[in-house]
């Protein structure tokens, strides 16, 4: 079914004040997930939203954070989220981060003790509207074989990207380090749906299509990805003095604790090393070129990163987000949550 916009960002905030969040949290939190589903990034939106119910409700996510932003350097900084909710923790110490680099050309802010904080465009975006390059990876549970493993050692460990162009323009890259994310499993789950068997192994380390059977991901590109993950957890979580690796806490293990995941924040102001006009020019420049390379047979236009997401989110904003009919159900209804995710295995079978 469709839904606007405002009407889904506002049952999310809902839900999530009912189950124990402020309404600052709340409606912070519903703007991220609200975002990835107008960008139809829905492994992120809408259907995370009892998981985080049943995890405040619980007792996992604190409610009443003692946030503390601390500088360490000229150019450097740790936010503490205190457990509380990570999509809210990360936009504060993204504006942080914000207002650093604009006054120093350059800021690295860590942002630790937080829960998962969802799709990580929105984060660069935040740098990106400001005229700045933003920059950001995170550590997630561990569910993916290192590159000739049979056990999961690294999480999905993501890496976003953004950098400004004219006229609110801009270049979004953002990905997870495995080559689909977790959210996407659970997607195909919720609908019941095949994956591509390039995606996760079962148990027995075989390539899988069932999304039930999904034992643990794989990286991209084999040890090219396994690199990259291992770069983002050094960076989010060695760097940070956070569990790492194999201890970084599961999803769905315990729903009472806090899950002391850690993030990194970099932001660059381009007028530290060329003119902004320039900058924004070249980087509508470089769309415009992808945009009109030769397409290879079977496409019919090359597409800069973020360019189809943009394009979605224009189509929902005339159309309503497209959402599945059991997600919004569970929205309008009076349940917070229905005890289905605490102490289930990583893959939450
Ligand atoms: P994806 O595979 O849908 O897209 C990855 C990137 O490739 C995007 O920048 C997209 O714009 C670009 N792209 C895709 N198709 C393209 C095409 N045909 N032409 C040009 N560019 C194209 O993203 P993925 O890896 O599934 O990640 C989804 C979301 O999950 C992200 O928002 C990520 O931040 C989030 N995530 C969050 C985690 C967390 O713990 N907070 C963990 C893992 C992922």
């Amino acid at each position: 079914m469709r839904v606007a916009k405002d009407e889904l960002k506002d049952l999310m905030k809902k839900k999530l004040h009912k189950a124990g969040l402020t309404e600052e949290h709340a409606d912070g939190v519903a703007d991220v997930l609200v975002h990835a589903d107008a960008r139809g990034i829905h492994s992120h939106g809408a259907m995370r939203v009892e998981y985080y119910a049943e995890r405040i409700a619980k007792g996992g996510i604190n409610t009443n954070p003692n946030f503390q932003f601390k500088k360490t350097g000229l150019s450097t900084a740790v936010f503490d989220g205190d457990n509380g909710v990570g999509h809210f923790a990360a936009k504060k110490a993204m504006d942080e981060a914000i207002k650093m680099s604009k006054e120093n050309g350059i800021a690295v802010v860590g942002v630790k003790r937080i829960s998962h904080s969802g799709s990580l465009s929105y984060f660069v975006q935040q740098a990106a509207r400001e005229d700045l390059i933003g920059l950001s990876v995170c550590q997630s549970d561990p569910m993916v074989v290192p590159f000739g493993g049979a056990e999961p050692y690294y999480g999905t460990n993501p890496i976003a990207f953004a950098a400004p162009g004219n006229n609110g323009e801009m270049i979004t890259f953002d990905m997870a380090t495995t080559v689909q994310a977790w959210g996407k499993i659970l997607h195909a789950r919720s609908k019941n749906e095949s994956i591509p068997n390039d995606w996760a192994v079962d148990k027995n380390g075989e390539p899988t299509t069932n999304p039930f059977d999904v034992n643990a991901l794989l990286p991209i590109a084999g040890p090219k990805g396994y690199g990259l993950m291992m770069m983002v957890d050094v960076l989010s979580g060695i760097l940070l003095g956070l569990p790492f690796g194999n201890k970084v806490s599961s999803m769905y293990h315990d729903l009472t604790e806090g899950r002391n995941l850690g993030q990194l924040h970099i932001v660059i102001n381009p007028e530290y090393f060329t003119s902004i006009n320039e900058f924004k020019q070249n980087i509508s420049k470089t769309m415009a070129d992808l945009n009109n390379i030769k397409p290879a047979p079977g496409f019919d236009h090359v597409s800069y990163p973020g360019q189809r997401s943009a394009e979605r989110e224009q189509k929902y904003s005339e159309e309503g987000i497209a959402i599945v009919d059991d997600i919004y159900e569970y929205l309008i209804s009076d349940t917070i949550h229905n005890d289905q995710y605490d102490n289930k295995d990583p893959f939450a079978k």
